[in-house]
């Protein structure tokens, strides 16, 4: 039918079907800043204004909006030069969260910006409450809300003439949050919050940073510098994977499997090719059968090869039975359902208890299964790793006391906002694009290329923004559908997961029974550390050895006893990863740690409280140091030869001092009167910590790669293959080549990623970027550093105004080279000379990076809570960070990881968790079964950095992006068991489990 929209204040007729919704609609026109992340009408990730209202345009229909004024992000503010024409600039909001690091992925950046701007037009001046309850429609799992809400309370100020764009950090209050010197730990730091100890998100964009002296006179590493993306993405411009027109475009959808496991007898697509508007269905019989793994990792994949694109058997409800490609999503729906398929339906295990059972049904009975180490798919058993550290059972014989218990983890979902989502099409040299929201494009190639029957070269995978990833996008998992459908076809296809499917087909945190066992001596000192977990890796074994290794490798690195046991630490770590007819689990931020930490930091706290020792002083008797072996670097590493690594750096004592202080714990820890809240007898309220390290990188394995060329105007383009996932990578990346080149960092325009353009770097993983990337940019920008020095030399000295200068007296700042008498040669000089006159040539740097270490960063996790002793409420009101991740490039980019992190975390600790039914169908489909933080029910988040200078990285860096997952939980958990002495052993701590713990603590 033909509707006329009013869009922006222009008319807009379209042709829409009754039951398009204003989303379709609006995007089918190219308005992209409106995004897709539910159907259900709970992300708001689609909002527009209709009538000035905010309005969830996926439940929406095109029709009713007929007839009303819809405004999107597109006309709210632009540039203020574009060429020749001059605009009125960017809205006030626009200017705020792009100044503020209020923007990650950016793709709840346009909703939120309406909302606001909406409550902004209604009541000028909000409180914070009026702006979280305002944001709270609009979902975001990259910020933790934090600097979205500045944003909105700095942009009324501006708009109500009280502040200036530009002014949300001034030098004075850089100054007061940035304490120079102290990182070093030489001298006595500050105590607390520099704010006087009340610290609320209402007055600070900004971390504490102790800064490390080494950072002295850096210009451009360090400071708070706006995101390089941010402009792009606070306008809403099309740079997502969805926001992509193709002409002829195929819509694909893909046949779910109801049972949970069973073998297809046969399937008839016949009805559903004959479909008006269906362009292909494919079945196991139609494309080549090849075995491979999902997971998006380096050559050898360590882990087994058990999937294939379509498979003859099933394996889990939701498991891939069919492909169709359509022209519209509703026919291909309509062909799914015309496709008859029989079954024979086989047992199947939910329960990884029973999975090695001998009677166990088998998942991986396929002939092609490639094992991997210890694989053994005839116990459905994916991975297997037993290490051992010193002497376990002598260092259990020495101690006084033996504790044990087991720790539940559960399973959960990366929730990125942006589903998974990937356009696939040959291009004119016959060469298949696939233009895919990964975190790892260059893994994607490799191994779609034998799946796919191409050349590597005959693939070319581009990488446009990420709407988050969090791991969830480093498994290569939807590409296939849509490449073999082109193939297929000769069309461009989209596959775009829906909501649902993120639920029941994507993948998840691996949960875990972990079984702790150790050894005290009476002074506290740790003799003896065991774990066994069992990891269930659903129904392929994707990450499954790594997730789980690194379980132990971290989690179990962390306590290694005093004295003698300190030199030769006495610990056990046994995993076994078994295979159950569930959705598979995979990456996500933390890789494993999460689930060590939850079991190793309830342990230690249960232990400190048993002995009667002080929790602080009790880890940290027992912590790892600097100078000591990282005891797993010595037994492990992901399946190839283990390299012994000392600990080069260790912040965390002064994280301890830092954390302790801001959150108030002398005051609060053991306070009984603290604990009460008065006028509320049902409330108690309790104060925990957690201690937890990470890796930066997989030694030896790692790799990233990037470019510079210089431009004739004296500016830079900066290629990296590192995939920038909201993260901030891009930015940061350039910040350490303006450092090196001696410019500014919007002379520089860097872009990530393109298999076809860009070096090559393994992807967005293992906290890895800023130390592997970082150092491979900085080997480039050195190469570029030295060609701009040689060839200011021959400039200068053949200008003869001054005595001759060597290249090594020359020295790089401002977009100039300068010579130590104060001669110059601009930057813009050096390009055009070098590109169009003398001996010319074109300026560029490759470099590349491998590392020998993974230097881990350390953290002091705070957490205060309210209980409610009569339901099992809990209410997380504070938490506090400390983290050592060496220096830190950007600090807006790098609290807003800590934030964002934290806030995923609370969501581990306290109410996320995929459940199934008996026939193995999944409990939550929707983001109202699944619940994640919204702006509005956030607690008060604080984090300081205490900076170490890392001196295996140039500028010093360790890994910041998954280390805030680690602590937050056991955190949560300690702090629980502190209010109300409810001693939880499984997360998260949802009213029922909570209400139930205390009323067993009440029968102790
Ligand atoms: S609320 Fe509309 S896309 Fe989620
Ligand atoms: S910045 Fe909000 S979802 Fe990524």
């Amino acid at each position: 039918m033909k509707i006329e929209l009013s869009v922006n204040g222009q008319s807009l007729p379209i042709n829409a079907a009754p039951g398009d919704s204003l989303l379709r609609a609006l995007r089918a026109e190219g308005i992209h800043s409106v995004k897709h992340g539910c159907e259900t009408g709970e992300c708001g990730a689609c909002t527009v204004l209709v009538d000035n209202k905010p309005v969830n345009s996926c439940v929406h229909l095109a029709a009713q909006a007929e007839g009303h004024d819809i405004r999107t992000v597109e006309e709210m503010g632009a540039l203020p030069e574009l060429g020749w024409k001059t605009t009125a600039g960017l809205h006030p909001l626009q200017q705020a969260f792009a100044e503020s690091g209020a923007i990650q992925c950016g793709y709840c950046t346009p909703a939120m910006l309406l909302a606001s701007q909406q409550l902004l037009q209604k009541n000028p001046n909000p409180s914070e409450a009026e702006v979280r309850d305002m944001l709270s429609g609009v979902l975001c799992r990259c910020t933790g809300y934090v600097k979205p809400v500045q944003s909105v309370l700095h942009a009324a100020a501006v708009m109500r003439g009280e502040s200036k764009p530009g002014d949300m950090f001034t030098p004075s209050e850089i100054e007061r949050f940035f304490i120079p010197g102290a990182g070093d730990g030489s001298k006595p730091t500050p105590d607390g919050d520099p704010l006087g100890g009340n610290g609320t998100t209402a007055i600070q964009v900004l971390p504490r940073v102790l800064i490390a002296p080494q950072t002295d006179n850096w210009k451009k590493v360090g400071r708070p510098e706006m995101k390089v993306d941010a402009l792009r993405l606070v306008q809403g411009k099309p740079t997502f994977a969805a926001d992509f027109e193709k002409r002829g475009l195929l819509h694909a959808k893909v046949l779910k499997s109801p049972h949970a496991h069973a073998r297809i007898v046969s399937i008839d697509a016949s009805q559903a090719r004959e479909l008006p508007g269906v362009a292909a269905v494919l079945t196991h019989a139609d494309i080549p059968r090849v075995v491979y793994s999902t997971a998006g990792q380096s050559d050898p994949i360590p882990g087994p090869l058990d999937m294939f694109s379509l498979d003859t058997k099933v394996r889990f409800v939701g498991d891939r039975v069919a492909f169709v490609a359509a022209e519209t999503p509703e026919i291909a729906d309509a062909a799914l359902e015309l496709i008859k398929v029989e079954y024979e339906v086989l047992p199947h295990i939910l329960d990884s208890r029973t999975s090695m059972n001998p009677d166990a049904p088998r998942l991986h009975d396929e002939p092609e299964y490639v094992n991997f180490e210890e694989s053994d798919p005839s116990r459905n058993l994916a991975a297997h790793i037993h290490i051992d550290i010193g002497n376990i059972e002598q260092g259990f014989a020495d101690a006084d006391h033996i504790f044990e218990h087991e720790y539940v983890v559960p399973k959960v979902q990366q929730v990125s906002i942006e589903p998974h989502v990937v356009v696939t099409y040959w291009d004119e040299d016959d060469r298949l694009v696939i233009r895919t929201s990964t975190q790892v494009p260059f893994h994607v190639r490799r191994q779609m290329a034998p799946v796919l029957g191409l050349a590597i070269k005959r693939i070319r995978v581009v990488k446009p923004r990420i709407g988050g990833g969090f791991g969830g996008k480093q498994e290569v998992m939807i590409e296939d559908v849509a490449a073999h459908l082109t193939i297929a076809t000769g069309r461009p296809v989209i596959y775009e997961y829906t909501r649902e499917e993120e639920f029941i087909a994507a993948r998840s945190r691996h949960p875990m029974r972990v079984r702790m066992k150790t050894g005290v001596k009476n002074d506290g000192t740790i003799t003896a550390n065991a774990m066994y977990a069992l990891s269930d890796t659903g129904s392929y074994g994707c990450h499954a050895l790594t997730v789980a290794g690194n379980t132990g490798h971290k989690a179990m690195a962390l306590y290694v006893g005093d004295g003698k046991y300190r030199e030769s630490p006495n610990i056990q770590f046994i995993t076994d990863v078994v295979y159950t007819n569930t959705p598979p689990s995979g990456a996500f931020r933390g890789y494993g740690v999460p689930q060590g930490f939850w079991p190793v930091e309830r342990h230690m706290e249960r232990i400190a409280r048993a002995l009667g020792f002080d929790p602080i002083e009790f880890r940290l008797k027992n912590a790892l140091r600097q100078g000591e072996l990282q005891p797993f670097s010595t037994a492990w590493s992901e399946g190839r030869e283990p390299s012994p690594e000392t600990i080069m750096t260790n912040g965390l004592e002064e994280c301890v001092r830092q954390g302790r202080a801001a959150i108030g714990w002398d005051g609060k820890f053991a306070n009984s009167q603290w604990r009460e809240v008065p006028g509320r007898p049902h409330l108690r309220k309790g104060i925990g910590i957690a201690m937890v390290m990470q890796g930066t990188a997989i030694p030896y394995l790692d790799m990233g790669g990037a470019s510079i060329k210089m431009n004739d105007d004296g500016s830079f383009n900066l290629l990296v293959g590192a995939t920038d996932l909201g993260t901030g990578s891009d930015t940061v990346l350039g910040q350490m080549a303006a450092e090196v080149l001696g410019t500014s960092l919007d002379n520089l325009t860097a872009y990530s990623s393109d298999t076809d353009f860009t070096p090559f770097d393994k992807g967005a993983y293992a906290s890895s970027t800023t130390y592997i990337s970082g150092a491979a940019v900085v080997n480039a920008a050195e190469k570029v550093a030295e060609r701009i020095r040689i060839r200011a030399v021959k400039i200068l000295n053949k200008r003869g105004d001054g005595p001759d200068v060597d290249p090594g007296e020359i020295h790089l700042e401002a977009a100039r080279a300068y010579a130590l008498d104060g001669r110059y040669v601009s930057f813009s000089e050096i390009g055009h000379d070098s590109l169009h006159h003398d001996q010319q040539e074109q300026i560029m740097g490759v470099g590349s990076y491998v590392s020998p270490v993974a230097p881990p960063p350390f953290a002091a996790q705070f957490a205060e809570v309210t209980v409610d002793i009569e339901t099992g409420m809990v209410v997380v009101d504070k938490l506090v960070m400390a983290v050592d991740s060496g220096i830190i490039v950007n600090p807006l980019t790098a609290s807003g990881q800590i934030e964002g992190g934290m806030t995923q975390a609370l969501g581990y600790a306290v109410c996320e968790e995929m459940v199934y039914d008996p026939q193995g169908r999944a409990r939550e489909r929707d983001l109202r079964d699944y619940h994640i933080y919204a702006a509005h029910e956030m607690p008060e988040l604080e984090t300081i950095f205490v900076e170490t200078f890392e001196p295996s990285h140039p500028f010093g860096v360790k890994a910041v992006a998954e280390i805030p997952m680690d602590g937050v939980a056991p955190a949560v958990g300690n702090a629980i068991l502190d209010a109300c002495g409810a001693d939880l052993f499984e997360n998260p701590t949802i009213p029922e489990r909570v209400w139930r713990a205390i009323n067993s603590s009440r029968e102790r």
